[in-house]
């Protein structure tokens, strides 16, 4: 069993980007901005942001946060968006989600330059995901997919199962393992909340991708000898501990990892993978802006 190691990948394509960075600045030009704007304060989006800016600042990038309280108007918002849009320091322009409950996250999703859009929320972009053209893929899809890249772990005509049909995984992910593309030619299925017999499907499966926030969920019965399981879960468990919580994933890590050819651990799998997935996202902004 190979563990897959989004902490070790995650730093590595860090350096990649630390260079890209460096040889900008040495030509004389001005590093990459990421804008992130936060609305309310949930404690996770807070800790999530704060991620955010540290990686921008590990790998040479600019960063802004835009901090806002709860009672923000959708209008003030969205005109913030319209300032940020047209900025041009401003290379990748996130917004936070959740958002507080009297705005509306599509009209403010859709209102993102997608050109700026690095989260890869705006239709427009997730149109272009799915028809097989460049577009910024979601962060914590696009991670996994290098993630198994970097692991030159087999796809091509594989059996995956999706758990989880949410916009920002389930059914990106679901969709680029389907594309004619390494890594893809999947055969794919999708389970979800009304799925029946989700533990025989998952016990056909080569690959697993465990995107449900249901801690746990899959155990060592549902998974097949040999089977790929990548777990997207991260939910926080109160525990004694510094922080108060722990993360804990969608899987049984210790009896499914008995059984698995390749798995990521809770933390430092998916979780890191995403964080860089969000730079490279970036860079690509940057890039294809001439600067
Ligand atoms: N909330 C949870 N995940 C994300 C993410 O990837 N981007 C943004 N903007 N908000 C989130």
């Amino acid at each position: 069993m190979v563990i897959l190691d989004g902490k070790k990948i995650s730093q590595e394509i860090k350096k990649e980007i630390a260079e890209t960075v460096k040889s900008i600045i040495a030509a004389g030009k001005p590093a990459p901005h990421l804008a992130a704007i936060l609305a309310g304060n949930d404690g996770a989006s807070e800790t999530y942001v704060g991620h955010k800016e540290k990686d921008c600042h590990e790998v040479g990038f600019r960063s802004t946060v835009l901090r806002f309280p709860d009672s923000i108007s959708q209008k003030e918002l969205l005109s913030e968006i319209v300032r940020l849009n047209s900025d041009n320091e401003i290379t990748g322009l996130i917004v936070q989600l959740p958002l507080p409950g009297h705005i509306s996250e599509r009209e403010v999703i859709e209102a993102i330059n997608p050109d700026k859009d690095v989260d890869g929320f705006h239709p427009e972009n997730v149109g272009r995901m799915v028809m097989g053209l460049p577009a910024f893929v979601s962060a914590t899809p696009y991670g996994i997919i290098e993630l198994m890249k970097r692991y030159s772990i087999e796809t091509s005509g594989k059996n995956c199962v999706i758990l989880g049909r949410s916009n920002i995984v389930g059914r990106p992910m679901a969709n680029l393992l389907s594309q004619k593309a390494y890594p893809g030619d999947c055969t794919i299925t999708v389970c979800h909340s009304k799925s029946k017999n989700i533990k025989g499907i998952c016990a056909e499966a080569d690959i697993i991708v465990a995107a449900l926030g249901v801690p746990e969920f899959l155990s060592a019965d549902m998974v097949k000898e040999g089977a790929v399981v990548i777990d997207v879960g991260i939910t926080r468990v109160k525990a004694d501990n510094k922080s108060g919580f722990r993360l804990v994933g969608d899987v049984k890590f210790d009896e499914v990892s008995a059984k698995a050819s390749f798995i990521t651990p809770v933390p430092g799998g998916v979780g890191p993978m995403t964080r860089v997935a969000l730079l490279k996202n970036t860079l690509k902004s940057y890039e294809l802006k001439g600067r």
